[in-house]
């Protein structure tokens, strides 16, 4: 039987889109597919068959006229003009007050764009950010919506029941209006680079100056799991390390270019916190770094031509604990810059974020929840105004007895010409944020100097200038 009353439709049966709309339908919600392309109709109707409750099509018309009022769609489809251009086939057969949600990891500008478009033509749209992977969007996965607060009631029970949990709490909640989700997604991406370069630039000082085998890094980023840095970014890196290759001999993560490509969303995060004027090194870092990792030729010519210190082997067992700590210490700083970045574009764009409701829905689900995520949200459930997570209380112990690790590793590396770019800057970003006095007065006397910039004084209000030559 047919059924015409769907309570949720999705446009995009890529991987995700699959994956979405299968854990929709196992939480007992009817789900309708759509997508032009005839085997991903069909993939998802196979794969849904035994749960009764999906179906899918490759007619907009039928798509549409299944959906139970007011409609709720969303889309997984590839970022940009995609979206646009499905949101203009979807307008004709749609009435006021349905729902389009955005799910996918869209520019926060198209966003608002789109949704006062949607809006003059009573449609409430939202973006929502989803994080997880494919393996997320099936069986829960961190869901971060922005958009009417009021059309927010309709998909809540829905985005209530497919999200991860945490302690039985859902990793969703409406974050603000407008593009709110949309940004809040964009930063957990660059707080993801951030953490993904950290995790390489450990497993690259293990392995160079501890000639740690795979097997041991498998060993060591398991049980390091279990402890203070459990994330989901560390299981996995332990996981890699024990992949054995299938087409050839010996491990897979050996064989793998080391050339990170990337979609847009980090480089965003950076290009955002350089307008709004908030310092985000280490993402910023983690963003350059995949741009210099795609530069191989260059390097394998430059590494030709330039002599590199011989690496002094380490004590393991030393190595192994300055790297566990230089860790946690830099997730910290990755963490407390990506949220240093919401607090202050919460400001800017309006979007009345609550950041220990943002950490709340990134401790499960999202590809950045950690064990730490716990701590952060108890750190702005107590002060909501904190500026930045270096000035919680709660966070000065984990900093303070973390730091001298970060130091010694990151000289460790600079010796053995190990690069440690997200490390260091994170140990910089430290030193130079708990610095009362940096030597910028210097930059301001140059800029005075050369241009009459002008300059504040220490010891007196007002605006001054020096004729410095006379
Ligand atoms: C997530 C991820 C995801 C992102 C990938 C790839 O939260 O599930 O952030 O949205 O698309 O991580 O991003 P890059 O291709 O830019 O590395």
């Amino acid at each position: 039987m047919e059924y015409t009353d769907y309570d949720f439709g999705l446009v995009g049966l890529g991987v995700m889109g699959r994956n979405f709309i299968l854990n929709v339908a196992d939480n007992n919600f009817r789900a309708f597919g759509y997508d032009l392309d005839t085997e991903k109709v069909a993939a998802l109707k196979e794969e849904g068959k035994d749960l009764n409750k999906v179906n899918a099509t490759t007619d907009i018309k039928t798509f549409v006229a299944s959906l139970s009022s007011p409609r709720k769609i969303m889309l997984l489809v590839p970022a940009g003009k995609i979206v646009d251009a499905v949101i203009e086939n979807l307008l004709p057969h749609l009435d006021t007050d349905d729902i389009i949600i955005d799910g996918g990891n869209s520019f926060y500008t198209d966003t608002d764009r789109r949704e006062t478009y949607l809006q003059e033509k009573g449609i409430n749209f939202f973006g929502a950010g989803v994080s997880g992977g494919a393996k997320g969007a099936r069986k829960g996965p961190s869901i971060m919506p922005g958009g009417s607060k009021k059309g927010y009631a309709a998909i809540q029970p829905i985005f209530e029941a497919v999200a991860a949990r945490y302690n039985g709490e859902p990793c969703v909640a409406y974050l603000g209006p407008k593009s709110a989700g949309n940004y809040v997604k964009m930063v957990h991406n660059g707080i993801e680079y951030g953490m993904m370069q950290l995790t390489s630039e450990i497993y690259d000082i293990l392995k160079k100056a501890g000639n740690y085998t795979n097997e041991e890094l498998h060993q060591v980023y398991s049980k390091w799991n279990k402890g203070r840095l459990q994330s989901f970014l560390v299981e996995i890196t332990a996981e890699i390390f024990n992949q054995k290759d299938t087409l050839a001999e010996g491990d897979l993560v050996d064989k793998i270019l080391d050339k990170a490509k990337q979609k847009g969303t980090g480089k965003w995060t950076s290009q955002n916190a350089m307008d709004l004027g908030i310092p985000i090194p280490t993402i910023d870092i983690a963003v350059s770094m995949r741009e210099l990792s795609a530069l191989k030729e260059e390097r394998l010519k430059a590494d030709a031509l330039y002599d590199r210190p011989s690496i002094t082997a380490t004590d393991k067992t030393e190595l192994e604990s300055l790297a566990e700590a230089a860790l946690y210490f830099a997730f910290i700083m990755s963490y407390a810059q990506g949220l240093h970045q919401l607090a202050d574009a919460s400001k800017e764009y309006e979007y009345h974020l609550d950041l220990s409701v943002i950490a709340k829905i990134w401790r499960a689900g999202c590809i950045i929840r950690a064990g730490l995520l716990e701590d952060i949200t108890q750190a702005y459930q107590q002060d909501a105004n904190l500026q930045n997570l270096l000035l919680a209380p709660s966070f000065v112990s984990k900093v303070q007895g973390t730091v001298d690790a970060a130091r010694n590793l990151v000289i460790l590396g600079a010796k053995n010409g190990i690069p440690l770019p997200g490390l260091s800057n994170a140990l910089t970003y430290f030193d130079a944020y708990t610095s009362s006095r940096l030597p910028l007065n210097l930059i301001q006397a140059q800029r005075d100097h050369f241009g009459s910039h002008t300059y504040e004084r220490t010891d007196r209000e007002g605006i001054f200038h020096t004729d410095w030559e006379a």
